[in-house]
């Protein structure tokens, strides 16, 4: 459940009229919902508070520092891919000691930083990848907390583009090569504790089928390792858990609970979680100004001040997105494709979707843009990226300001020597 609604016609997120905040700080302008992002954080979290666990929140999803500052003040931990991301959690005030870092690809500096921070734990991807966090660790006269993500091979029924636990997938190794490589390290990786097992089978994942599959997967393995005497004792079973855009019904933190404790039970593990979406995704919204609307021959076009740059999702995945008027005029009486200003046609943030029939200055709300839509935006085109604001209550607080024509160039250099003047 999240705190954007109505008020008789007009839209709000929480005590604040999205009409304001436009107002106030421009479009297109993100919106989050600080009670949302605290009520969808406990609910993550009480499904588990009966047996040891740690929510790492997933960074990827939203990594606006405010949105960090939220969950780390609530005692969470962090899921991370990047130096970049571990730089932001300690930035907000996160923990290093309740952070995990994923990742297929992570850099020797990357793995140095971490281990020097102190982070919880690094899930291994690779054996080669495995061999260099021993080396890095070994130097560092440190012993590097691992866990090896297994790929348990079972099909997530979600995007072929998020789907990340099957044989063809790039993530992780598969569990028999998994059981080899703890051997190995065991006897010959002296840098390592190998603390846990760790396991991460797609996003957007709207039943539980799946993830009883990858736990029976995963159980099996802990009970292999252990007789090989490698003591695991954290089982990360990632993130994953979808959330209603439109019709999904995807399993409540609490189902998904039930069910990871009964697949689980007497296992003696810390389990650890990597949620993004579920906690974020319906937590934010993206405020758009109407600039235009056309109507051709065959379709009617919104032409909005958002685009494809600021919320990729529609272009990259065809996701759907819930489209409001912020302050409602009438019935839905047209039928139009919502497109922003950037020169290609996959630049749609909606199609053929019925809405009021909208005007040059009207705004609209585009839902569930907390997950996945900030975080994955660009500058493409040359388009400074939107504001980021924060309401908690009757307030709104600017978390990221809207950036501007310099920050667009910010790093960029004309060397004299490339471009020597007249006098040169
Ligand atoms: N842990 C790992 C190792 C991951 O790769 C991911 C997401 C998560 C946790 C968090 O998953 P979540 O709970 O958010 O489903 N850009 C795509 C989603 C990519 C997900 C990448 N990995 C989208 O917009 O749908």
């Amino acid at each position: 459940m999240h705190f954007f609604g109505y008020k008789g016609k007009k839209f709000y997120a929480e005590g604040v009229s999205v009409e304001r905040i436009a107002k106030e700080a421009g479009t297109p302008v993100f919106i989050y919902s600080h009670r949302t992002l605290a009520r969808h954080f406990k609910a993550f979290e009480s499904a588990f508070k009966k047996v040891p666990h740690l929510v790492c929140y997933s960074v990827k999803a939203n990594s606006n520092t405010a949105v960090l500052k939220t969950f780390a003040s609530m005692g969470g931990g962090f899921d991370i891919v990047s130096a970049g991301e571990l730089f932001r959690v300690i930035r907000a005030g996160g923990d290093p000691s309740k952070t995990v870092f994923s990742g297929v690809g992570k850099r020797d500096e990357e793995i140095e930083y971490a281990l020097k921070t102190g982070i919880l734990m690094l899930n291994s991807e690779s054996p080669q990848e495995l061999r260099a966090i021993d080396r890095i660790a070994g130097r560092l006269k440190k012993k590097a907390g691992v866990a090896i993500r297994v790929n348990p091979d079972v099909d997530p029924l979600t995007h072929p583009y998020i789907s990340t636990g099957l044989k063809e997938n790039k993530f992780g190794v598969e569990t028999e090569e998994a059981v080899r490589e703890y051997v190995y390290a065991k006897e010959g990786l002296e840098n390592l504790d190998l603390i846990g097992v760790d396991c991460h089978i797609g996003s957007q994942i709207t039943e539980l089928s799946p993830f009883t599959d990858a736990l029976k997967k995963t159980r099996a393995l802990i009970g292999v390792l252990r007789k090989e005497g490698i003591a695991v004792r954290y089982l990360n079973m990632g993130g994953g858990l979808g959330i209603t855009y439109r019709e999904e019904n995807p399993p409540h933190p609490s189902a998904y609970g039930e069910e990871v404790l009964r697949q689980t039970r007497g296992l003696d593990v810390t389990l650890i979680f990597e949620p993004g979406r579920n906690i974020v995704g319906n937590a934010g919204v993206l405020a758009t100004r109407v600039i235009y609307t056309k109507k051709g021959s065959r379709k009617n076009f919104i032409i909005t001040d958002a685009a494809m740059n600021d919320l990729p999702r529609p272009s990259l995945y065809g996701s759907y997105h819930a489209i409001k008027p912020v302050v409602v005029s009438g019935p839905a009486d047209v039928v139009a494709d919502v497109v922003g200003p950037i020169c290609e046609s996959g630049d749609f943030l909606a199609k053929g979707r019925e809405l009021p029939a909208v005007k040059p200055g009207d705004l609209l709300a585009i839902m569930s843009a907390g997950a996945y839509c900030f975080s994955m935006s660009s500058n493409y085109n040359s388009r400074p990226r939107p504001a980021e604001v924060m309401v908690k209550g009757s307030e709104f607080f600017v978390i990221r300001k809207r950036e501007t024509m310099e920050d667009l160039v910010r790093g960029e250099v004309l060397p004299r020597r490339l471009f020597p003047g007249k006098g040169d």
